[in-house]
């Protein structure tokens, strides 16, 4: 089940502490996953994400900008990762995606980008870029197909993370909303 924060109401001070995120069990033998929720970053934590990027080794020099829209995935009350958005009109760059270690692997990774581009596609955005050296494959699931370098857009080719901070050979990949 995903619920969503609009990206016009963010809740500041909302993200509570990292959670390593148990699957709730409710009858014998059937495990389901709890909600995922995504909460706007507040500015006075952008150090830890800063932090959680860098421990993941994604680009975390470029984190302010008006363009720029940080994410809480929240599990239970407590932060199972992060995701971001840099917003260009119609055009989006998905960025910093990071689940913590913890919680890897439970498919929460998967709940928080779903819900990204849910948020995406409800203020307008139709196509969603990302740039990814380590997970291609799990995008790939998500329903983003790999572009070459030169079909991106000249406002997603701008970007510090593209003209800069990520490396030439890193993957490009695009989902139509
Ligand atoms: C990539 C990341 C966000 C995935 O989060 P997660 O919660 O572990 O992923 P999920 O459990 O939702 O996995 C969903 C599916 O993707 C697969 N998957 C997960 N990470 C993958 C990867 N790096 N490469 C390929 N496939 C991957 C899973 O096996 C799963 O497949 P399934 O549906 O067939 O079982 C997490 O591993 C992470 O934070 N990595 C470090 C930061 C990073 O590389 N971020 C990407 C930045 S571009």
């Amino acid at each position: 089940m995903l619920r969503v924060t609009p990206l016009t109401q963010p809740r500041g001070g909302r993200c509570l502490p990292p959670h390593t995120g148990k699957r709730r069990k409710t009858d014998p033998g059937i495990t389901e996953l709890a909600a995922l929720i995504l909460e706007a970053l507040p500015n006075e934590n952008v150090g830890e994400l800063a932090a959680t990027l860098h421990d993941a080794a994604l680009p975390h020099a470029d984190l302010m900008g008006a363009d720029k829209r940080f994410f809480c995935a929240v599990v239970d009350d407590g932060i199972v990762g992060y995701v971001g958005l840099e917003i260009y009109g119609i055009e989006a760059l998905l960025r910093s995606a990071v689940v913590f270690r913890a919680a890897r692997g439970k498919g929460y990774g998967r709940m928080m980008v779903e819900a990204l581009l849910e948020i995406a596609f409800e203020v307008g955005i139709q196509r969603v870029w990302l740039l990814t050296e380590t997970a291609a494959g799990f995008f790939g699931k998500l329903g983003f197909q790999h572009a070459d370098r030169a079909q991106a857009p000249p406002a997603i080719a701008a970007t510090e993370e593209f003209a800069a901070l990520c490396p030439k050979t890193a993957n490009l990949m695009v989902r139509t909303l």
